[in-house]
């Protein structure tokens, strides 16, 4: 074996050894019996899969500022801002971020990425960078790239040829934002042209649907029955869903039978909702988080993300996942033992699926070494105390190691 972990802590309670062996998980049992070039003791702590980063910009990332401050703290607000930042995006502006951003996130345990790459500026910079950073970074960072018409696919004539161009150069999925094109008749047409173009390239469906407080954006109905009419269910993914939040309950209800039966994804963004929501509210204020607990309770498949680490939308972050289940935790009163539990859920294997990795992803052996050590001996302990990750192993790689603080009492 080239390394084993001992007395690894799984999230599922049980204490064994793992062994990894030329890239891959060669054994998980109580207590391993043969010798490693390697050992380390890990001592009862948590042992978990990787963490998975199910939405966000890095083509934004570490922007906020430039060219200037969004005052209003308004979605709307920062898109203007980005257009005016992405007039001076090159390609080397983009990968730099993008590459610092990637190691901020793999010192804390991320080894999935899905970023977002705006498509709806003319030379494609975001994405073609996106894309070479995507190749650059394989071998310690998985990153899948979601071609994303910031202003619409009907915004301006030539947004739905700069999309197809996107898929021919090689983005993994086919992204939307129908609550933004100018009228609802646009949205809708935007998520039948989005399906056509997923089947066209067979590529996965990542949508910013209803990521609104406005109670009449229903775009979620139609990806849920376009993806029931296709068949694409866990190939496709609604993101934010905030309008949710804000839907009557009797729609609300109705609409969930309908999300049961499409079996789609759903990426909730607390950080970010729970700010950039409400903002027209005066009181009460709403939280503008989408269903989260509902939909997990329902057995639909929910997962989180940072939308954005230091941009023009969301000027904090850290990129530590365990912010955001922390938030999630908070914001969808998710605080029972059980909830809790599926929070962490949410930021590994959940995120797995909506990714559609499952065949690389989890401890399992045969799967591929990529695995993380906290310094806490539970995911609750690991969220309540955002644990450091002192440990993480990319294909069988040890990584990154951190050490956690060290307190003294004078
Ligand atoms: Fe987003």
């Amino acid at each position: 074996m080239d390394f084993i972990l001992r007395e690894c802590r799984l999230p599922g309670g049980e204490l064994v050894d793992i062994g990894l062996e030329q890239g891959v998980i060669e054994a998980i049992e109580p207590c391993l019996e043969t010798k490693a070039a390697q050992t380390i003791d890990v001592g009862g702590q948590l042992v978990s899969p990787p963490f998975v980063e199910s939405h966000i910009h890095l083509d934004s990332a570490l922007t906020a500022g430039q060219p200037r401050w969004n005052q209003s703290g308004t979605l709307f607000e920062g898109i203007e801002i980005w257009r005016d930042r992405k007039q001076s995006l090159t390609l080397e502006d983009v990968k730099e971020r993008a590459i610092a951003t990637l190691k901020l996130q793999a010192q804390q345990g991320v080894l999935f990425v899905r970023t977002h790459a705006d498509v709806s500026e003319t030379n494609l910079v975001a994405l073609k960078a996106l894309l070479q950073v995507r190749e650059a970074v394989k071998d310690w960072i998985t990153v899948q790239v979601v071609a994303f018409p910031q202003d619409g696919l009907y915004g301006s004539p030539g947004n739905l040829e700069l999309m197809a161009e996107a898929l021919k150069l090689g983005a993994d999925a086919v992204g939307g934002i129908p609550h933004y094109e100018m009228t609802r008749e646009d949205g809708v047409q935007s998520v039948h042209r989005i399906f056509e173009l997923a089947q066209q390239y067979d590529r996965l469906i990542d949508i910013h649907c209803d990521e609104i407080d406005d109670d009449q954006s229903r775009f979620l109905e139609v990806v849920a029955a376009c993806a029931v009419r296709s068949g694409l269910g866990p190939r496709v993914t609604a993101s934010h869903t905030t309008a949710f939040a804000s839907y009557n309950n009797a729609y609300a209800f109705k609409l969930m039978g309908l999300l049961s039966r499409s079996n789609i994804n759903f990426i909730a963004n607390p950080l970010i909702n729970i700010t950039l929501q409400g903002r027209t509210d005066t009181y009460p204020k709403r939280r503008g988080v989408t269903r989260v607990k509902e939909l997990w309770q329902q057995g639909l498949n929910v997962s989180l993300g940072h939308d954005c680490i230091r941009d023009p939308w969301y000027s904090l972050g850290t990129g530590n996942m365990l912010d955001v289940a922390a938030m999630a935790v908070h914001v969808c009163q998710m605080t029972g033992q059980s909830e809790i539990a599926a929070c962490y859920d949410m930021i590994t294997t959940n995120g797995a699926k909506t990714l559609a990795i499952q065949d690389r992803y989890g401890l399992e052996v045969g799967k591929p070494a990529s695995l993380i050590v906290l310094d806490a001996d539970s995911p609750y302990e690991a969220i309540r105390r955002r644990a450091a990750v002192t440990h993480v192993f990319s294909h069988g790689k040890l990584l990154v190691e951190t050490k956690p603080a060290e307190v003294k009492w004078a």
